[in-house]
């Protein structure tokens, strides 16, 4: 059955609670026929997400996952059924088994970033499309292999780097360089306060040498945004921060937690823009902010969700324009449904792109070399903070040659 276009909406689609609807009845209600086959390889809370969010877009089906954990693979199931119609979950035994079952289409990879280059490496000749989650890697030089590796892959081979596609940036970046609401962007900044880093199946995302440090793990999102705001590469890096807080007696099999909580980050690219990030990990919300200055207004937007009762819109965007354009005042937002799907409908948004690349149409999504870069600012800023002194990046890249 044909659906009209109309009639493509998640509002119907996602119901699975219409049970006394016999098939024969089911218009609105019919779901749509998947054409791809996911496996997720790492079941934990983003395997979780993205097995959700697959479902939900309704484009692929997830048929199988691996996860050495138990409880992982236990949730998932538990995730897979409540968005399914009764299909099994094809639970594998080798993550070789998992990159090379011949009925699936595509591989997320959602294991513990220390694990990305090695889960990688066991994915690519599957020639199978690729998502695989923030970062790429933990190092450059693990980064920049995985670069070469897929070099010349022909399947899809793209980065989680999903929150360019919240609605606040979505927007801001409309703002910015489709309406031009704002002139030429001299500067950037980018403030995220939240809460410490959640439990982790081992507690990897406490440890440097697991996750990459802070500025690699959590702040690539926002290198990614500097970049992609910037439209240029990074020239020099600077940065400050401490452990001031979070997990400073944490200790996970004698192993003591090393993961800063609050930073500064000046980045300056190669057109002269100027960057500016200002990380606290020990506030009782999830705030991110971004400040696009340029020579003919002023963008700002943000993200909350505080967790007091008194309402007020979880988000915010204003553009002042000087005397030439109108300014204005929104709230970014998608419908609940996709928004509550996780990350605020980004992760959504990403699956979508993720089904348009494979299908051959052109995303602005993040692939290797924007990971990649991703993760230029964000060892740079782990050497500042290491060194005390600003990283050139011509420098840092000298040794890849
Ligand atoms: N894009 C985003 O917004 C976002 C959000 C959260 C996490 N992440 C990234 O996703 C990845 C996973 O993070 P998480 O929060 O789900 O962690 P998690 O600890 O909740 O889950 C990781 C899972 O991977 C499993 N695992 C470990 N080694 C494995 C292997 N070799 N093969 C298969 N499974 C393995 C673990 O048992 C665990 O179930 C990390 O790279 C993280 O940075 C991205």
């Amino acid at each position: 059955m044909n659906k009209g276009k109309e009639l493509k909406t998640k509002f119907f689609s996602a119901k699975n609670d219409i049970h006394h609807l016999p098939e024969n009845d089911r218009y609105l209600y019919a779901p749509d026929k998947p054409q791809y086959k996911f496996n997720v390889i790492g079941a934990g809370m983003i395997g979780q997400e993205h097995i959700a969010v697959t479902m939900l877009e309704g484009r692929a089906t997830v048929h199988g996952v691996y996860d050495p954990q138990p409880l992982s693979i236990e949730q998932a199931k538990k995730v897979f059924s409540n968005c399914s119609s009764g299909e099994d979950l094809m639970v594998y035994q080798s993550l070789q088994e998992a990159c090379n079952d011949p009925e699936v289409d595509g591989l997320i990879i959602c294991t513990p970033n220390y694990t990305h280059l090695d889960v990688v490496k066991e994915a690519i000749p599957s020639g199978k499309h690729i998502l695989l989650e923030k970062p790429m890697a933990t190092t450059l030089q693990d980064a920049d292999e995985i670069r070469q590796l897929i070099k010349h892959y022909e399947a899809v081979f793209q980065i989680g780097l999903q929150y360019r596609y919240k609605a606040i940036y979505v927007e801001a970046f409309h703002e910015a360089f489709e309406r031009k609401s704002i002139g030429d962007i001299k500067t950037i900044s980018i403030l995220e306060h939240r809460l410490p880093f959640l439990d982790k199946v081992k507690q990897w995302n406490k440890f440097s040498k697991y996750s990459g440090g802070t500025f690699v793990e959590k702040c690539c999102h926002y290198f990614d945004l500097f970049n992609l705001f910037a439209q240029a590469k990074p020239q020099a890096v600077y940065s400050t921060g401490s452990m001031a807080v979070n997990f400073l007696n944490f200790e996970y099999q004698d192993e003591k937690a090393d993961m800063i909580d609050n930073a500064f980050v000046t980045i300056i690219y190669e057109n002269g823009i100027r960057a500016n990030f200002n990380l606290c990990m020990f506030a009782p919300m999830f705030y991110e902010e971004i400040i696009l200055c340029g020579d003919e207004g002023h963008l700002k937007a943000f993200e909350n969700e505080d967790f007091l009762p008194a309402s007020k819109a979880k988000t915010h965007l204003e553009v002042r324009c000087g005397e030439k354009m109108p300014s204005r005042i929104t709230t970014p937002s998608y419908p609940t449904l996709i928004e509550e799907s996780g990350h605020n409908g980004s992760t959504y948004i990403e699956h979508v792109h993720f089904i348009d690349n494979i299908e051959g149409a052109q995303t602005n999504t993040s692939q290797a070399e924007e990971g990649f870069w991703s993760i230029v600012v964000g060892v740079a800023a782990e050497e500042s903070l290491k060194t005390g002194k600003i990283v050139q990046i011509h420098d840092l890249l000298k040794n890849l040659g």
